[in-house]
C-alpha cells in the first residue's frame, strides 16, 4: 500500500462525530505508552501526525485518520494507565464499547503489546475482545529495537501463550526505530481491504 495524504479527521468523544463516509477503518488498541501513536506516524512516514505523548493517558479520544481519502486508520485511547480516575475508566470504557461493538465500518482492530513485557490481564482482555467482535486476532510486538537477541524468541512465545495465541492468529515484531514490521502491517492492511467486504459507493474518489 503507498500513501500519499494523510490527515487527521476527527477526534472523537461520542459516535454521532464518527466520519459518516463509510469507508473501511482499521484500529490499533492497547495499552497507554504501547506504542500506537508512533506505529501510525510510521505507517503514514509521518513525524508526528499522530501526537506522541511522554505522558500517556491525557486523550480519551477516538481519532480517524483519513489515508487518501479510502481508508481510516484509527488510533484507540490507551489503558491501563494507573493515574485514571474511575470515572475516566468508565468513560473508556463506554466509548470502546460503542466502537469495537457498533463499527460495521471496522474491519481488524490490531491489539498493541509491549514486546518486552509479559501482556498484562487488560491486554488479555483486550484480546479477548477482539476475538468476540472479530474472528482474527492481530498482535504487533512494540518497541521491538529494545529486545536483546537472545529475549525474541522467548518473548514472542510469552506473548503468544499468554494471550491464547492459535493457529489463525499473526503477531507482528514492530519498531519506529527501523522498518521492521512496517510492511507487514500495510501489507495486511491491504490485503484485509482487497477482502470480500461490501464497502460504501462514497469511498471511491
Ligand atoms: P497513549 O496515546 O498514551 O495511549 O500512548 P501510545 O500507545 O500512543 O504511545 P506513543 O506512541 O505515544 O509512544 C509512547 C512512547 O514510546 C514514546 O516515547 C515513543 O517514542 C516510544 N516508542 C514507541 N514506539 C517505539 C519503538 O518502536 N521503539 C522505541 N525505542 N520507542 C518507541
Ligand atoms: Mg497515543
Amino acid at each position: 500500500m503507498n500513501i500519499h495524504n494523510a490527515e487527521l479527521t476527527v477526534s472523537a468523544v461520542s459516535p454521532k462525530q464518527y466520519p459518516s463516509d463509510g469507508r473501511m477503518e482499521f484500529a490499533f488498541a492497547g495499552r497507554s505508552n504501547v506504542g500506537k501513536s508512533s506505529l501510525i506516524n510510521k505507517l503514514l512516514n509521518r513525524k508526528s501526525l499522530a501526537r506522541v505523548s511522554g505522558t500517556p493517558g491525557k486523550t480519551v479520544t477516538i481519532n480517524f485518520y483519513d489515508i487518501d481519502k479510502t481508508i481510516y486508520l484509527v488510533d484507540l485511547p490507551g489503558y491501563g494507565y494507573a493515574k485514571r480516575s474511575k470515572a475516566e475508566i468508565e468513560q473508556w470504557g463506554s466509548m470502546m464499547d460503542d466502537y469495537l461493538e457498533n463499527r460495521e465500518n471496522l474491519v481488524q482492530t490490531f491489539l498493541l503489546v509491549d514486546s518486552r513485557h509479559k501482556p498484562s490481564k487488560d491486554d488479555v482482555q483486550m484480546a479477548e475482545w477482539i476475538r468476540h467482535y472479530g474472528d482474527r486476532l492481530i498482535v504487533i510486538a512494540t518497541k521491538f529495537d529494545k529486545l536483546k537477541k537472545s529475549e525474541i524468541e522467548p518473548n514472542m512465545a510469552l506473548i503468544w501463550e499468554t494471550l491464547g495465541m492459535g493457529e489463525d492468529d499473526i503477531l507482528v515484531p514492530f519498531s519506529t526505530k527501523d522498518d521492521e514490521g512496517k510492511y507487514t502491517v500495510l501489507d495486511m492492511i491491504e490485503m484485509l481491504r482487497a477482502g470480500d467486504i461490501v464497502i460504501d459507493e462514497n469511498m471511491e474518489e
